[in-house]
């Protein structure tokens, strides 16, 4: 096979060149890396099951009219998506203190919310993504109003979705980040959709009756069995059969590639249907 070209690469992920002009292919690694970059280890499995996990919710976001840049998975650890620009903010939604909300404002972990809030970080790896007002991001130019009005009218909707999606499989979502990236249609006309990835890497989720943690904060905290948690969210939202595709560590190649096959056909059921035709999202004048 010819090598393909490397545009970019990451902590969880790495960016190829596309087949086609406008698309990447994201491959998911198994590297776990703390925000800071002061811890690396390499956890077998974890890039197999977020690949599944994020296919899947891009899948369901995109049948709720949320434009995602999720094309097609293309086998365990890769997927087709949409090249954008990417918007350089993280958007972080909060339902329950954590994390920083907890370390910055001393609210102690776990307290809900009087309502969800929405934060934004300027990706900037060297000075720690920092958080930014609205003033920041309109005065530096990192995103207009309209843009930000429609991250906003976004992320409110797809924190209602996923909160009932995994409300129903017995996990509490905690606060997840979002990027969202351009796209540029024929007629130059900008489109705002959701890009990056939606995983237990970027979301906290909490059991619903023990509270135990299923996300990167196993990694974060070294509580351990970071893989088994999110192999286990995978096999709550039905992506891997039960007992899962891990079996000590590796991966059952055969089952996973079957699983495979199936989400390629509905992505092919769901473009004979237009789905995917259709342009994401409003057109707008830039
Ligand atoms: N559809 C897309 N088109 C172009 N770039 C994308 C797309 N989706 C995600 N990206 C970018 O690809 C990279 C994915 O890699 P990864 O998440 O591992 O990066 P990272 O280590 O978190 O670094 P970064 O600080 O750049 O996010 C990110 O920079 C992300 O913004
Ligand atoms: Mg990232």
């Amino acid at each position: 096979m010819a090598r393909r070209k490397m545009l970019h690469d990451g902590k969880a992920k790495t960016i190829f060149e596309g087949p086609e002009p406008g698309t990447v292919i994201q491959y998911f690694k198994d590297d776990a890396i703390t925000g800071n970059g002061k811890k690396h280890d390499i956890l077998p499995g974890k890039g197999v099951l977020n690949n599944r996990i994020s296919s899947y919710i891009m899948t369901r976001l995109e049948a709720m009219g949320i434009p995602t840049h999720f094309l097609k998975s293309i086998n365990m650890r890769e997927q087709l998506v949409r090249e954008v620009e990417i918007i350089p903010l993280e958007v972080v939604v909060r339902n329950i203190a954590a994390g920083s909300l907890s370390n910055r404002l001393h609210i102690k972990e776990g307290t809900v919310l009087p309502r969800p809030i929405i934060e934004f970080n300027i990706k900037n790896g060297e000075l720690g993504n920092p958080m930014v007002s609205e003033d920041h991001i309109f005065a530096f130019g990192w995103a207009d109003p309209m843009e930000l009005e429609e991250i906003m009218a976004m992320s409110w909707r797809i924190n209602d979705f996923l909160s009932g999606l995994f409300a129903g499989i017995g996990l509490k979502l905690v606060d997840f980040k979002l990027e969202f990236g351009r796209l540029y249609g024929e007629y130059g006309e900008l489109y705002i959709i959701l890009a990056d990835e939606i995983s237990p890497d970027n979301c906290r989720l909490w059991d619903i009756k023990t509270n135990e943690k299923m996300d990167k904060d196993r990694f974060r905290e070294d509580l351990g069995g970071l893989v088994e948690a999110y192999e286990q969210v995978a096999e709550r939202l039905g992506l891997v059969p039960k007992g899962g595709i891990l079996k000590g560590g590796n991966i059952n190649e055969q089952l996973a590639a079957g699983l495979e096959e199936i989400e390629n056909e509905l992505a092919r059921q769901r473009k004979l249907k237009g789905i995917n035709r259709n342009p994401p999202g409003k057109p707008r004048k830039i």
